[in-house]
């Protein structure tokens, strides 16, 4: 079994959080992150929108920022990322967490980082990957829908599972009260699974990922602990 990310070393894995608008999730991890006995630090946010929301509460909690503007960089994605990438060089990034990032990368990016890369997205994937999930889970009348983080293959929004999280919807559920309580969950499961991935606790197996329980040397949990 190949581990995805290995620490290298006993202090806290550093981390990017990318993001293009309103930035909760990004919250969500650096106030995990602010408890010193997180495995991870958020080192750097950085938005491809100057005007992401998000970037205000990273510098109102003192965290880096960057703007690596994707507007500037029309129809020249590898020159998108090699832009991003020295951001990343410059702040010693080892992980990267997708947090509402709505750009999708290309294969290079994607494969230099395998591992080393998450996202969270707004289903229970498979189903529903792209834009509208709260939309196309009502109209497809499931009774359960959710949230994933992943590691981030080349195409969009796949590749491998760590946690999901379920909510049931509801007869009266319109997109916006749905999302609302998928959000919930999205808060609750991405300092989980990063935490996890910052451990060195995710074993890959096939196309699968897999979490080793905290302490149990070689037994699996399924998330939530
Ligand atoms: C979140 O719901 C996230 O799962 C979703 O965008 C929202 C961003 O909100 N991401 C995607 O759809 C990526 N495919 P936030 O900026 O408040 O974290």
């Amino acid at each position: 079994m190949q581990q995805a990310f290995v620490p290298a070393g006993p202090g806290r894995a550093r981390v990017a959080v990318l993001i293009s608008g309103r930035g909760s999730n990004m919250a969500a991890l650096l106030a995990a992150a602010a408890d010193p006995a997180y495995p991870a630090e958020v080192v750097l946010v950085l938005a491809n929108k100057a005007g992401a929301a998000g970037l205000e509460t990273a510098r109102a909690a003192g965290v880096a920022t960057a703007v690596v503007e994707s507007r500037g960089f029309k129809g020249d994605r590898a020159g998108f990322e090699a832009a991003m990438q020295a951001e990343l060089d410059r702040h010693g990034v080892e992980l990267v967490a997708l947090a509402g990032f709505m750009r999708v990368l290309t294969e290079g990016f994607v494969f230099s980082w395998f591992g080393r890369l998450v996202n969270i997205h707004p289903s229970l994937l498979p189903s529903f990957p792209g834009l509208e999930t709260h939309e196309r889970a009502l109209a497809a009348g499931v009774r359960l829908h959710g949230c994933t983080v992943h590691l981030v293959s080349p195409g969009v929004d796949e590749g491998p599972i760590l946690a999901q999280a379920a909510v049931p919807v509801l007869a009266d559920d319109d997109a916006d009260s749905l999302a609302a309580r998928v959000l919930a969950q999205e808060h609750r499961l991405y300092p989980a699974a990063l935490a996890w991935l910052a451990a060195g606790r995710v074993r890959l197996e096939g196309g699968r990922a897999l979490v080793v329980a905290d302490g149990a040397q070689g037994a699996l949990a399924n998330p939530l602990p």
